[in-house]
């Protein structure tokens, strides 16, 4: 009988692969032998926000056949049988837990299996115990600001994300709608929408904003790019872009990378030869600064690239760069874009050397640490061991930057929030968990290092 039903089943979805392939709703389309695939479990888990002794399970499988579902809660209630909504469950004894959910369907089960440790205080995910469970960045990093980024499509949503940048953060950059190429998409036309919407959200939680970026060769609009006028005219057109934009958001941004990433990574680090050292000269950035503390002698002007700590050529060019500006420029940003088997200590403290002994402010702008530099792509998972050498290297930049002295302080910025979120995904396209927050926005041992760094 059973045979006979998974034989109709079949036919039926063949039917529906064939009559319906190419319809326009977002029903499964196969191919033309294709059958679905196998039902997979997957689950996701959270800390109870009123107690940190109960697991809130989230059973997030998904088939297009009725499937059955059983958890073991791996404190010896097993064979929960799975329904509606959010699963509460207390661990009161310290130790590890295996917790598994088992799905089956169309005959065939698959069980997905994860780990919780508790300790005396409460669950711990991803490893992460006790205190830090409770703690919040900004909290603890009394004497500098703790950033990260956000996209307005995130702020307009609402949800953890939002949850998690109220409670961590006090610091925010845009993580591309606050650059040239969507705030003057077209001549004369300006669109500060989406950076408003970011801006509107930091000070409405009490939260500094870093603009970024004024001037960057790879956020340029096309019009920019293929400008028509005379050298004299596009000149004019970027000091009134960046007056424009200051004006625009005076008393609301704090700081402002005004040029970002001017040099090749090549021998001897030309600049690099964008329409805007073209169109006005090798001293376009000196102008660019120039333009911006007119607009906005309060603002706080950084000049901002990546490399800095681990190219020791690179960042003696940006140095001279910083010297030939003079007063114009308040700070260096570090982007930080680094793993967690490099750059050295020794580097990262070189860039902090050279930005004290000038006298400037800052900002370590962009960080992330890969936990999979040497791109293996059979990773699947953030194994233990490489988690704690992340947290390893997280704990060393803090160390780093909260060593310096407070006038040169200004804030450490990382780049995203959840591991899956990250830009290295796309960039590299291996797999990578390169932020302190995993997919399910859980701390990861990162967090708990960023912490140490502070101690
Ligand atoms: O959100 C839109 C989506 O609606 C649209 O369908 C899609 C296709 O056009 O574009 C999406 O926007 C993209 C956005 O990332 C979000 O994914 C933009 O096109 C894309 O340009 C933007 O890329 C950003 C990139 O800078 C260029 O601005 C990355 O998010 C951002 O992480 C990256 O950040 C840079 C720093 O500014 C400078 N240092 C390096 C760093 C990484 O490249």
């Amino acid at each position: 009988m059973k045979n006979t039903f998974k034989y109709i089943i079949r036919l039926v979805v063949l039917f529906m692969a064939f009559s319906c392939s190419n319809s326009s709703d977002d029903s499964p389309t196969f191919g033309p032998t294709e059958l679905p695939d196998a039902i997979q479990a997957s689950f996701d888990f959270t800390i109870s926000p009123s107690d940190p002794k109960v697991l809130l399970l989230n059973n997030t499988t998904e088939y297009y056949l009725p499937y059955t579902g059983v958890w073991d809660y791996g404190n010896g209630s097993s064979a929960i049988a799975d329904g509606a909504g959010v699963k509460e469950v207390t661990y009161d004894t310290p130790g590890r837990y295996t917790i598994s959910l088992t799905v089956s369907s169309d005959g065939i089960t698959n069980t997905i299996s994860k780990d919780i440790i508790v300790d005396e205080i409460g669950i711990c995910l991803n490893a992460v115990c006790g205190s830090v469970n409770t703690a919040s960045l900004k909290g603890a990093a009394t004497t500098f600001s703790v950033g990260t980024i956000t996209r307005s499509p995130y702020v307009a949503a609402g949800g953890k994300h939002i949850e998690i940048l109220k409670n961590e953060f006090n610091n925010l950059t845009s993580e591309y709608e606050m650059k040239m190429n969507i705030m003057y998409p077209s001549e004369g036309n300006y669109d500060f929408s989406a950076g408003d919407a970011i801006v509107g959200f930091a000070q409405a939680n009490d939260m500094n904003v870093h603009g970024h970026a004024l001037i960057w060769h790879n956020a340029t609009p096309s019009w920019v790019e293929n400008f028509s006028g005379t050298d004299a005219e596009f000149e004019a057109m970027v000091e009134d872009y960046i007056t424009t934009t200051l004006n625009h958001y005076k008393g609301k941004v704090r700081s402002w990378d005004v040029v970002n990433e001017a040099f090749e990574d090549g021998t001897g680090h030309p600049l690099r030869n964008s329409v805007f050292r073209q169109k006005m000269g090798d001293d376009y950035i000196k102008k660019c600064f120039q333009f911006a503390r007119n607009a906005d002698p309060d603002v706080i002007l950084f000049y901002n690239d990546y490399n800095m700590a681990s190219s020791p050529t690179k960042r003696q060019a940006m140095f001279n760069l910083v010297d030939e500006l003079g007063d114009l420029i308040d700070g260096v940003g570090a982007q930080m874009h680094i793993s967690y088997n490099g750059p050295s200590a020794a580097n990262i403290q070189a860039v902090a050397d050279g930005t004290v002994s000038r006298n400037l402010k800052l900002h370590f702008a962009e960080l992330d640490i890969r936990a999979n530099p040497e791109e293996d792509t059979s990773l699947t998972s953030l194994s233990s061991d490489r988690a704690n050498a992340q947290k390893d290297k997280f704990k060393e930049v803090v160390q780093i930057y909260n060593a310096i002295p407070l006038d040169n302080k200004f804030a450490l910025t990382v780049w995203g929030v959840r591991d899956n979120e990250s830009w290295l995904l796309d960039f590299w396209g291996v797999p990578e968990w390169p932020l302190m927050f995993d997919e399910d926005y859980n701390k990861k041992p990162a967090y708990a290092g960023f912490l140490e760094g502070l101690e």
